[in-house]
């Protein structure tokens, strides 16, 4: 039954499910996308088998009807326990590089480019997810209401508690409205780390009074950065000579390492909010979503423990793929593209 994990929608094995490819290669293989994975950790060979990044006989994702986010789309934000300004900044620029009109100077590949793989899910009627994400209001946990050691279920109180504060309470909107709960570095997550680095799913009227999206991402920083901010972090074990860890774009490991969960778990609730449209496989408890297919995959290549082709910022050295507003860079995991059957990102050489 699904109700016994309510509110797991891992996403997010994101890296877990990498790790048990590391770990025990050959076993896991098969339950990949990205079956073909490179030798070693340089530049892998292209092969006619292994084009496409993500490309498998054994992905057949899915539209199962329900509904899809085709209207603007508002995304508040509840920051759990103790957050830098700076670090607000970096996410905060995140999200409203989704639909900034325009780059410049910067310009391409972009975080609304990004975005255009996403825009390629349609609804019952053809309507396309919304171009819109807006960052809508925002709300501190400074106190950890909950405490430091939350549940996935915990996730609805905390937002129940943000819309009905005494003080500036988040708003209700069902229609195009959705929370996004970010933990800091100091808050354990019921899996984190092992299964999860972030995952999404709808509040229950029985919590918090409506049916609406929400998400939760946390901080890795100090307790698993090799798993939820590769590759920003490295496990010990991966790669030998040991894989030297790339430079963030922003500068802080665990908050860079959180935009690509940020922007997996938006691609998915936008794609599949009431986790009844789009997903592959047969159990609902467990899909694999559109952005679940290409976890790990952040350029041309991308597949197995390889990154793909990354940007290097000339300044930082830094490792990026698309550019933001504020003249920022973000490094964001591609997304599954259901018109040509492979993952895709506008910072492709190949497509
Ligand atoms: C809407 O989705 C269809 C089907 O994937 C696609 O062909 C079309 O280009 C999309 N429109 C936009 C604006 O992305
Ligand atoms: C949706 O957002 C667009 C801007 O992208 C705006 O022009 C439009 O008025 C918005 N629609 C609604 C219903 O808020």
């Amino acid at each position: 039954m699904c109700s016994s994990r309510a509110g797991r929608f891992p996403s997010p094995p994101v890296f877990p499910l990498l790790l048990l490819v590391l770990i025990s290669l050959p076993v896991s293989l098969s339950r990949h996308p990205w079956s073909t994975p490179p030798g070693g950790g340089g530049a892998p060979h292209l092969t006619d088998s292994k084009k496409y990044e993500g490309s498998s006989e054994f992905v057949h994702l899915r539209y199962h009807m329900g509904p899809v986010l085709t209207g603007n789309v508002t995304v508040h934000v509840i920051w759990y326990g103790r957050w830098l300004p700076r670090q607000k900044h970096i996410l905060r620029s995140f999200i409203r590089s989704i639909s900034a009109p325009s780059t410049a100077p910067a310009g391409e590949p972009s975080v609304a480019g990004w975005w255009g793989t996403v825009r390629l899910y349609t609804d019952q009627t053809g309507s396309n997810v919304t171009r819109t994400v807006r960052l809508g209001r925002e709300k501190s946990d400074r106190r950890y209401s909950l405490g430091r050691r939350l549940s996935r279920m915990s996730v609805q109180s905390i937002i129940k508690g943000a819309i009905s504060a005494r003080t500036r309470p988040l708003p209700i909107n069902p229609r195009g409205g959705m929370y996004l709960v970010l933990t800091s570095d100091d808050v354990t997550m019921e899996d984190f780390c092992g299964q999860v680095c972030g995952f999404h799913y709808f509040t229950f009227p029985s919590i918090v009074g409506y049916t609406m999206p929400y998400a939760w991402v946390g901080n890795s920083a100090t307790q698993c950065p090799g798993v939820c901010a590769y590759p920003f972090a490295v496990p010990y074990f991966v790669g030998n000579p040991p894989k030297i860890p790339e430079t963030p774009p922003n500068g802080d490991v665990g908050v860079d390492g959180m935009v690509s969960i940020i922007g997996h778990e938006l691609a998915e609730v936008a794609s599949n909010p009431l986790i009844n449209a789009w997903y592959a496989g047969g159990d609902p408890c467990f899909p694999q979503e559109i952005a679940d297919l290409c976890e790990g995959i952040y350029g041309t290549g991308g597949g197995g423990s390889y990154t793909g082709q990354m940007l290097v910022d000339k300044r930082s050295g830094a490792a990026y793929n698309v550019n933001g507003v504020e003249g920022r860079k973000f490094l964001v995991q591609w997304i599954w593209n259901p018109v040509v059957s492979y993952c895709s990102g506008p910072n492709a050489l190949d497509q």
